[in-house]
């Protein structure tokens, strides 16, 4: 970690790539097709930046959290082919794709490595030039907490220099231990004191933060990582539904929801109700085995890690505790608002009132006022969850309101990504205290106003020259529209039109 100023290198910020998330129901060629946009563009962003420094310093480029999407990525190996595989699939993993611990985390990276060559080719060209890479752990991406699995992208990374050096221009001709130096992947946040404090964003999140961000582990089963809402939808329900975008959904309300199952028919309907179900049950397994049960140790352990970090970093004692403590409780740990979260508290309510009111009226006839008066209770209480749910639900308010305490303690402004909105937003001063990164999934924002670019590419640039550091929300405008001035983003005055 360098905290130097003299050392003068700018940074490049993206986040939430989510790469393997086209993996549901595709063959591997289906997959090469729709992982080929984000390929080429990333691509094309990378060496445009590199041939351009600014003052001519190195970049230090921060994949923000969420590069690799190990939950939505449903490929399993092929027992029958092997290519020296270490581990057999359990029956439940043939049911519900392969559990995130070291090795089968290690095998999904290789082969996310396989079918985005040209994607982490560019990464390494971008890196034999003299430029840094960072990556963020984000809530999809948890698995590489593991050091194995830290180990294998590392040990990816140099193959794939080793493989292609000779061909790479500018080709600083760096040895193994230099080339793996520039390389670093950080468990919760990048900080550059005085500058700026850069972390995914889903700890602010409760339904898809972990209890300690130091120690992401189950606390029963530690050969696993904590699951939360978000990774229990995504492992129950949406990767079993065709064609469900589980980016999409997260932003669904009731009405969308109905329109769908319009859209899909009658059997594929019964099938997600089945599928919700499942959810229900799998949800509540994990509820009662694991989630409930707290950690002690982990809590110590985390503690032991904030106090090293915390003289690492040079904070004052307990700044790191004041900003832990921001992060959300996950909601998996409690039974009521796991239920809610999936809307199971509502479900319930529902064919309960479906049961009862009917019972109510047929043996008690003279009693219609009191079955009225039941059935506006209802209404009422169902409205008050249904704001208080949509409150609960949507990633945007939270992150902004966290980010906000968090400026207030580290001084500096915050980057976050895991909304997939790229904001800014100012309070009171000259300068924004929170931005969002955004994210390069292709197609997840509306068109621009005056139909010049439609892409979402955004990302941050930062002159670390300036002082104040000069920290610019911009986007990548495909291929055909290199960046320039007119594509910056300004989120205080939208000019974005969102789907
Ligand atoms: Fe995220």
């Amino acid at each position: 970690m360098h905290f130097n100023k003299n050392l003068n290198e700018n940074m490049l910020l993206v986040s939430d790539l989510h790469l393997g998330d086209s993996s549901k129901n595709t063959t591997r060629t289906q997959y090469m097709k729709l992982a080929n946009q984000v390929d080429k563009e990333f691509c094309c962003f990378l060496d445009y930046w590199s041939k351009k420094p600014l003052h001519n310093q190195p970049w230090h480029l921060a994949i923000v959290g969420d590069f690799i999407d190990f939950d939505q990525l449903t490929f399993k190996p092929n027992l029958n082919q092997g290519r020296g595989l270490n581990f057999s699939i359990t029956s439940r993993e043939k049911e519900w794709g392969l559990q995130r611990d070291a090795i089968r985390s290690s095998w999904m990276l290789e082969t996310i490595f396989e079918r985005h060559f040209n994607l982490f080719s560019s990464l390494v060209r971008f890196i034999a030039k003299g430029n840094k890479l960072t990556v963020l752990l984000g809530n999809h991406d948890l698995a590489l907490y593991w050091p194995k699995v830290k180990e294998t992208f590392k040990k990816l990374m140099l193959k794939l220099y080793l493989e292609q050096r000779s061909q790479i221009k500018g080709d600083f001709h760096l040895d193994e231990k230099t080339f793996l130096n520039k390389i670093s992947i950080l468990d919760w946040f990048l900080y550059y004191p005085g500058e700026f404090w850069i972390e995914h964003g889903s700890q602010f999140d409760n339904l898809s933060g972990v209890q300690y961000v130091l120690k992401p582990l189950n606390p029963v089963k530690q050969t696993l990582l904590e699951e939360n809402v978000s990774t229990l939808g995504i492992k129950y329900f949406s990767n079993k539904i065709p064609g469900l975008s589980v980016h999409k959904i997260d932003y669904w309300l009731l009405p969308d929801f109905f329109k769908w199952f319009v859209k899909i028919g009658l059997k594929a309907t019964l099938k997600v109700g089945k599928g919700y179900f499942d959810l229900l049950f799998q949800s509540f397994k994990y509820w009662f085995f694991f989630s409930r049960h707290e950690n002690v140790f982990f809590s110590k352990e985390q503690k032991k890690l904030l106090t090293k970090l915390e003289k690492k970093y040079n904070f004052k004692p307990k700044t790191l505790n004041r900003l832990v403590k921001l992060h959300k409780r996950p909601a998996s740990k409690n039974l009521y608002k796991l239920a809610n979260a999936f809307v199971a508290d509502r479900f319930f309510l529902f064919i309960l009132v479906i049961i009862i009111i009917p019972g109510l009226f047929f043996y008690w006839k003279s009693s219609l006022i009191f079955t009225l008066f039941f059935f506006s209770l209802f209404i009422i209480f169902w409205l008050l969850k249904k704001a208080k749910a949509t409150e609960n639900y949507h990633t945007i308010p939270k992150l902004r309101k966290q980010a906000r305490k968090a400026h207030k303690i580290t001084k500096t402004p915050i980057i976050l990504g895991h909304s997939h909105f790229p904001m800014l937003y100012f309070k009171n001063s000259k300068y924004p205290y929170y931005y969002n990164i955004g994210s390069w999934l292709p197609g997840n924002l509306g068109k621009h106003k005056n139909g010049e670019c439609d892409c979402s590419f955004s990302y941050i640039k930062i002159d670390r020259s300036k002082t104040p550091v000069e920290i610019s929300l911009e986007r990548w405008c495909g291929v055909n529209h290199k960046p320039n001035g007119d594509y910056l983003m300004n989120f205080s005055k939208p000019d974005f039109v969102l789907d």
